[in-house]
């Protein structure tokens, strides 16, 4: 039966410097969107190196975290919260490995990237992180809530 409160989940979704470069932000937008989640937050901007060290800040310390950091402020990304059952583990495998060589195909890696550090997206990887991502991105009042003609039965 339909539960309104096991379809709430939400994930952290951003098309990275590389996605938004090579014109892959509504690539990315229409999978989660025929998938049946509901893009509730959406936001376009280059991040500074500050907020982008705070979102890769458990891998601070790592060798590839510099690297990490540049990338990610080196450009426009478009953060985006989507919503719906199991989005945050549903929304990591659609997305792939995150070496896009191994992504399995059909993934969003897969299908648009090869290179390791050119991955196009990012993807929470679990609940806890998706709420704290999703609180270093969004304000409370740019996340909407709201009924679509779909959400009774898509899930
Ligand atoms: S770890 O160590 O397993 O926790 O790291 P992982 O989850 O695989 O990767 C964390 C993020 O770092 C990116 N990454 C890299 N970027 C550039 N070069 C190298 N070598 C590299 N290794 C990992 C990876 O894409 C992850 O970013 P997001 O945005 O979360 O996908």
């Amino acid at each position: 039966s339909f539960a309104a409160s096991a379809n709430s989940e939400r994930s952290f979704i951003m098309v990275k410097p590389d996605g938004v470069h090579r014109g892959l932000v509504g690539d990315v937008i229409k999978r989660f969107e025929q998938r049946g989640y509901k893009l509730v937050g959406i936001k376009v901007l280059v991040p500074s190196r500050e907020l982008a060290s705070k979102h890769y800040a458990e891998h601070d310390g790592k060798p590839f975290f510099p690297k990490l950091v540049d990338f990610l402020s080196s450009g426009a990304v478009v953060a985006c919260v989507f919503e719906g059952k199991d989005v945050v583990k549903t929304g990591r495998t659609m997305i792939g490995a995150t070496n896009p060589l191994a992504s399995a195909p059909g993934t969003l890696r897969a299908d648009f990237a090869v290179d390791m550090g050119r991955n196009i997206i990012h993807g929470s990887d679990s609940v806890e992180s998706a709420m704290r991502e999703i609180a270093l991105w969004f304000n409370a009042d740019e996340l909407a809530t709201y009924a679509t003609a779909t959400q009774a039965w898509v899930y």
